[in-house]
């Protein structure tokens, strides 16, 4: 064999070489360009050449060492250190491993899909500051200056330097019913606007009550607003939100704010109206407050009484979100154990 057919052969060998792990990598540079490699005995014989053949030849000789160098940077950079299996391969078709997320808190999600609901049917959003006057909370809304509501029991009143807990004072707001104030007094009807926000009552904590929850408050004003248009909206809304075989009804109650007021029942939407513990063996569980608003409220606001009717609600999100996902307990909402919060997802909602 000449000299050129001993280096197309060792090319042709060093190409088809093949090495999966660091010590097959080693043992290939031992084999070829080691002291005693083929590459290395070829520089040997080059030696032995005539002057003439020596230019021809050097230059592929060169070329041969450098695809051996190159064939060994390219076995080193593929090599693994265990044991070469196809497994071990890079497989660039792999789906590429996310970066932890973190995941909604179930009252944004819930308070989401009960704003989505009513933005569908011409809601609008309004929110208010939860540190709220007397007027916004109580006065305009027709709470008398003795009612129990504003006793300090029941609100958390803030200190205001040189004022007293009574008219005037700031306190934390104790529904979001202030913000339907804020919306009237600050734009004409027609109205159509949810409100939802956290509100805060003086409440020892316990499975069933919180001092802070949430709350979405509902409002709608125009002319010839009827209660069968505020018991059709909640209708939809409780279909909307639990499904279509679910019924509510009606029963008789009061709110200062509202006249006729009622609260709000949905068929149980655990036991299906068949009787549970959730339901207290009623069938029915109540979601909400509402009515229409009570004329004194409109004109407090500005709104002329005798143009105008409207209808309103409020709903506790936490309520809804219970009957949801089945929280037994509302102390679970403030603990922000992820273990809880993690099992919640966007993706519930999209059935
Ligand atoms: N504000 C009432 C509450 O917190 C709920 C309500 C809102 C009732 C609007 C009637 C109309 O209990």
């Amino acid at each position: 064999m000449s000299l050129l057919e001993r280096i197309a052969a060792l090319e042709a060998e060093l190409r088809a070489a093949t090495a999966g792990t660091a010590d097959e990598v080693e043992r290939f540079r031992i084999a070829f360009l080691g002291r005693n490699g083929s590459v290395t005995a070829l520089f040997d014989a080059f030696k032995q050449v005539s002057a003439e053949e020596k230019r021809a030849l050097g230059q592929r000789l060169n070329q041969l060492k450098q695809a051996a160098q190159a064939r060994w940077e390219e076995l080193r950079q593929g090599a693994t250190a265990g044991p070469a299996t196809a497994d071990h391969a890079l497989d660039p078709t792999r789906p590429a491993a996310l970066d932890p997320a973190g995941t909604l808190h179930p009252i944004t999600l819930v308070r989401g899909r009960i704003v989505d609901i009513f933005a569908r049917i011409g809601f609008t959003v309004s929110e208010g500051p939860e540190v709220e006057d007397d007027r916004h909370n109580f006065g305009a809304l027709n709470f008398p200056p003795d009612h129990p509501a504003r006793d300090m029991q029941d609100t958390f009143f803030m200190e205001v330097p040189g004022g007293t807990p009574a008219e005037g004072a700031l306190a934390l707001r104790t529904h979001t019913s202030s913000v339907q104030v804020r919306v009237m007094e600050g734009r004409r009807p027609p109205i159509r606007t949810v409100s939802p926000g956290r509100v805060y009552r003086n409440e020892a904590i316990s499975a069933r009550a919180h001092c802070m929850f949430h709350q979405v408050e509902g409002l709608y004003v125009d002319r010839d607003v009827s209660f069968a248009e505020l018991k059709g909206t909640l209708d939809h809304f409780a279909k909307a939100m639990f499904g279509p075989e679910v019924v509510i009804r009606m029963r008789p109650s009061y709110f200062p704010f509202t006249e006729p007021s009622a609260e709000v029942d949905m068929s149980c939407t655990i036991c299906g109206g068949g009787g549970c513990n959730v339901c207290k063996h009623s069938g029915w569980v109540e979601i909400m407050g509402c009515g229409m608003v009570d004329p004194a409220v409109l004109a407090n606001c500005g709104i002329d009484p005798d143009l105008y009717s409207g209808f309103a609600f409020g709903m506790g999100v936490e309520r809804i979100a219970q009957l949801h996902y089945r929280v037994p307990d509302l102390r679970l909402y403030w603990e922000n154990d992820v273990r809880f919060l993690e099992q919640f997802n966007a993706e519930a909602f999209r059935s």
